[in-house]
């Protein structure tokens, strides 16, 4: 078990320092080559991971289960419409016991201070697989695939086209961190909504004119025009979002060999065209498998430290 003097939580990408992602981008590497060498790597052997969800998943969950018991460990589900959180259960209760009884804690939830209260009342290390304001895991997958296919991301030029929603916020966070600019385009109404922070950010611009954002952009990235929570705004969204479709016209305006991601789930003909997330630049297969390898690195590292094997 993990003293409470050494851990460390991963809730937000400004946790880690650009020394810290060049570690976990390159043990990234040697797990992944690990895994497709079918190189069997125990280092969390007899470990627990437990998932906390609060919104429904199919890559979070998936990755996270495969990617303990592929180091060794095992995982325990829990989600709030079974266990005692769903009726109430203070959320620094629970964080207490689960974590006296496993040993590492991963949760999807809805505001990132719940997020923040669990981790406080935690002994063990707690990661963020998405809140409404973070998906600091998504968005380490993103710059890892974005390595693999075409090196490192400082100084290259990303263009978010879509809503300020968590995947937005945490390109932010990764944008000052790794040093690369960020061109946040969202429909007025729809903008970032910490202004302030914008200020202080000097590699982040941001246009409403989606084709401003794409110019000479090496990644074009989007997401859903409606997050989870925010469904009773579905209707308004899809009225507002319509010219913040990521379709050929816009790519176009991108490097020649830009790439695009999409985190998933989709809607094909919303956010982005079918030619677009089924055509040459996209990777977002790629990305999603990546969720595996990133999250193996993380977790090894949260409990582990730094390694040299
Ligand atoms: N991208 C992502 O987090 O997917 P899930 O909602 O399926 O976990
Ligand atoms: N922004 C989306 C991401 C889903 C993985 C949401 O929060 O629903």
């Amino acid at each position: 078990m993990t003293s409470t003097q050494t851990i460390r939580h991963y809730l937000k990408f400004q946790d880690f320092s650009a020394d810290d992602y060049n570690y976990v981008l390159e043990r990234t590497r040697i797990l992944k080559q690990k895994f497709k060498n079918y190189e069997t790597y125990h280092p969390l052997h007899d470990r627990t991971l437990a998932m906390i969800f609060e919104k429904n998943s199919t890559r979070t969950r998936l990755s996270f289960e495969a990617g303990i018991f592929q180091l060794g460990g095992h995982a325990v589900f829990m989600s709030t419409r079974d266990t005692q959180l769903g009726r109430g259960e203070p959320i620094e209760d629970a964080a207490q016991v689960i974590s006296r009884m496993v040993d590492i804690i991963m949760i999807r939830t809805f505001g990132q201070d719940i997020l923040q209260r669990f981790a406080i009342n935690s002994r063990v290390p707690v990661i963020n697989g998405l809140t409404n304001e973070y998906h600091p895991c998504q968005v380490l997958a993103d710059v890892f695939t974005f390595h693999e296919h075409r090196g490192p991301i400082r100084g290259k030029t990303v263009a978010w086209v879509g809503d300020a929603n968590n995947m937005a916020y945490t390109w932010i966070e990764a944008a000052q961190i790794l040093g690369f600019k960020l061109r946040v385009s969202t429909p007025p109404g729809y903008k970032i909504k910490h202004a302030s922070i914008l200020k202080h950010l000097e590699l982040v611009e941001e246009t409403d004119d989606p084709r401003a954002a794409c110019e000479g952009a090496h990644l074009v990235t989007t997401d859903v025009w409606t997050s989870m929570g925010f469904e009773q705004e579905n209707e308004a969204r899809k009225a507002a979002f319509a010219d913040w479709c990521v379709d050929s016209e816009l790519m176009a305006l991108a490097q020649p060999d830009a790439l695009f991601m999409h985190c998933l789930p989709t809607h094909r003909g919303e956010e982005v065209s079918a030619d677009v997330i089924d055509g040459r630049q996209s990777v977002v297969w790629d990305e999603a498998e990546n969720r595996l390898h990133v999250q193996k690195a993380l977790m090894e590292f949260l409990m582990l430290g730094r390694l040299n094997h």
